[in-house]
């Protein structure tokens, strides 16, 4: 089983970025522990990080079987089972990235540093949510981890 780990725009300032609101784990840790994890679970893992929504739209389509544009790296050509999504500010505005989940069809769990709901209203609302197999936030950089399992257990043992 093979589970891509992606992240949006600013997220590869972790460890230094807003560190009350986001902590001191920086990305490259967050990166670590999912490689143990997926070793423990045995699943593959692709991990990446993308400050431009074009390039995050070309990996969903590549890891959903679809077009593979020259700039995906080799790690995202090839399909997946399932995504583990924090698309940070695009969380809340981006319409491309929800269509193209929908387009592909690889289930995906979502997950948030931070507990969106008790923040600025203009971050209460996810477009991708309603598209989820699961949704995780406020935990910190624990959540990548959570949504890892969460989504093997989902994609090992679920009915649909
Ligand atoms: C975030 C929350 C978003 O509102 C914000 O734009 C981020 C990070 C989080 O992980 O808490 O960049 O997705």
């Amino acid at each position: 089983m093979k589970i891509a780990i992606l992240s949006g725009p600013n997220l590869n300032l972790l460890g230094t970025r807003e560190p009350e609101i986001y902590g001191t784990t920086t990305l490259a840790e967050i990166e670590a522990r999912a490689h143990e994890v997926a070793a423990e679970l045995k699943v593959e893992i692709a991990f990446a990080q993308f400050n431009h929504e074009g390039d995050l739209i070309d990996a969903i389509q590549a890891l959903g079987g679809r077009t593979v544009a020259p700039g995906v790296a080799p790690q995202l050509r090839e399909k997946a089972d399932g995504i583990v999504i924090n698309a940070a500010a695009w969380t809340h505005t981006s319409m491309a990235i929800a269509d193209a989940f929908s387009a592909v069809r690889v289930p995906y769990v979502e997950v948030h540093l931070s507990n969106i709901f008790a923040r600025e209203p203009e971050r209460r609302h996810s477009v991708l949510a309603a598209g989820a197999r699961g949704f995780l936030c406020g935990f910190g950089a624990l959540g990548y981890e959570m949504a890892l399992r969460g989504l093997v257990n989902t994609l090992r043992h679920a009915k649909r």
